[in-house]
């Protein structure tokens, strides 16, 4: 049956809203005790109280979703990750343990530069079976719109393999939403060391033209790092890409202060993520020009880093998105409870704002925000049923899933 309703909730969480939320309006998740939710062709029709719903149909037109008296709420958002990858660093990981830094062991050639290696190496059946198992396992977390970035390519034949692994999938699974971003200056090639201009320029007259006339990505990133890209390096790809129609995010501020906040406001880019260092000025500038601020603390916590200033962007009225970051090397987790953990234990984030980021804002970090991240009509019925009635139990159940059921335009795609 193509229209469903879902009955018998304690409350729908519905993150109501087709903007993304900034300061103190992240605090709005907009509960409805006893809501429910009609769903047809895989699109949301009414939201109201289960009295309101019930007046207003017919019942045995519907298929019934029983939520068993549990909470309701939008399918999570992880909008920046890297899940397309060939190979592994678990070696790595150790000599972090020995004491080793992350930018040490990228300037010997192991890091990005190391998966890279391993992503050439794979064949794009590889990838797009690797990447299939990570999306399932992203579904089981409640994730029903996804980000994936390519740079492990660096040069043209890999960066497209690597897209293009992701438009295969993104065809062949109607249970995920994915969307695609081309990071080509992920890191500097071996023959281009000290030549970085060049590095820019070959990703911009090369591959970036081939990305953007197969419309193999949406959004165009870089790594703004200091012995990575410099600030006007990263603006030079930037604009070449924004003139080519792709929509901007980047890496900013994640180990030194650089200024990649201010740049990513300068630009309008769609998000500008990391920003564990950003300045009091590059805060105020994302909050001034609505540049949603990416939080990703999987890695803060990873590398052992201080985490970003949640607190601070928030009451700066920032609009703050969470993801996982999902990658071979800073961050491998693909784990939404552990960034709920995170966020909520290390980054004094209240649980409102933190839905809030997994939901409507990271589909405004995607330019989705029309279309997913809150239970609204006219929206997509991406939609969790957690096993618990209340949404307090997220936080409070430290690093477990207890998601249920997750439905993805209005189809149950997975039950745990
Ligand atoms: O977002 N910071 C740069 N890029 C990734 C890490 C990539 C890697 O280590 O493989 C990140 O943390
Ligand atoms: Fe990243």
């Amino acid at each position: 049956m193509s229209k469903k309703v879902i009955l018998n909730t304690s409350e729908v969480v519905t993150c109501s809203g087709f903007e993304a939320k900034a300061g103190k309006a992240m605090m709005h998740i907009i509960p409805i005790k006893n809501g429910a939710i009609l769903i047809d062709k895989g699109y949301i029709t009414m939201v109201g109280t289960e009295n309101e719903v019930l007046e207003a149909i017919n019942l045995d037109d519907y298929e019934v979703v029983d939520a068993k008296g549990n909470t309701v709420m939008p399918g999570f958002v992880d909008s920046h990750t890297h899940f397309i990858f060939g190979g592994y660093r678990a070696e790595e990981f150790s000599w972090r343990l020995r004491g080793d830094s992350y930018m040490d062991i990228m300037e010997r050639g192991g890091g990005i530069v190391s998966s890279v290696k391993a992503t050439r190496e794979s064949t794009l059946e590889e990838l797009v079976a690797v990447g299939d198992k990570r999306l399932d396992s992203m579904i089981r977390f409640g994730v029903t719109t996804v980000e994936g970035k390519s740079g492990y390519g660096l040069d043209m034949e890999t960066e497209i393999k690597q897209l293009e692994a992701m438009r295969i999938l993104k065809e062949k699974r109607k249970d995920i939403n994915i969307a695609t971003t081309f990071l080509g200056p992920h890191a500097v090639e071996k023959q281009y060391k000290g030549r970085e201009d060049d590095f820019i320029d070959f990703q911009i007259n090369e591959v970036l033209p081939i990305v953007a006339q197969k419309n193999l990505a949406e959004f165009a990133d870089i790594f703004c790092e200091k012995n990575v890209f410099t600030i006007d390096q990263s603006r030079r790809f930037l604009l070449a890409a924004k003139k080519l129609g792709l929509r901007l995010k980047i890496h900013a501020d994640e180990i030194v202060q650089l200024g990649g906040a201010e740049l990513a406001a300068e630009l309008g880019a769609v998000s500008a993520d990391h920003l564990l260092q950003a300045s009091d000025f590059g805060i105020s500038q994302l909050a001034a020009k609505k540049v949603i601020a990416t939080l990703l603390p999987g890695t803060a916590f990873s590398l052992k880093e201080a985490y970003a200033d949640a607190r601070k962007m928030i009451d700066s009225h920032c609009a703050v998105a969470l993801s996982t970051d999902l990658n071979p090397g800073s961050c491998f987790t693909n784990s939404i409870p552990l960034i709920i953990a995170l966020a909520a234990l290390h980054m004094n984030m209240r649980i409102e704002e933190i839905i809030t980021a997994l939901t409507i804002n990271g589909a405004a970090a995607l330019s989705r925000e029309q279309e997913t991240g809150s239970i609204d009509v006219g929206k997509q019925a991406d939609i969790i049923i957690l096993d618990f009635p209340s949404y307090h139990f997220l936080p409070y159940h430290m690093g477990m899933n207890i998601v249920k059921t997750v439905i993805k335009s209005g189809n149950i795609v997975a039950e745990n």
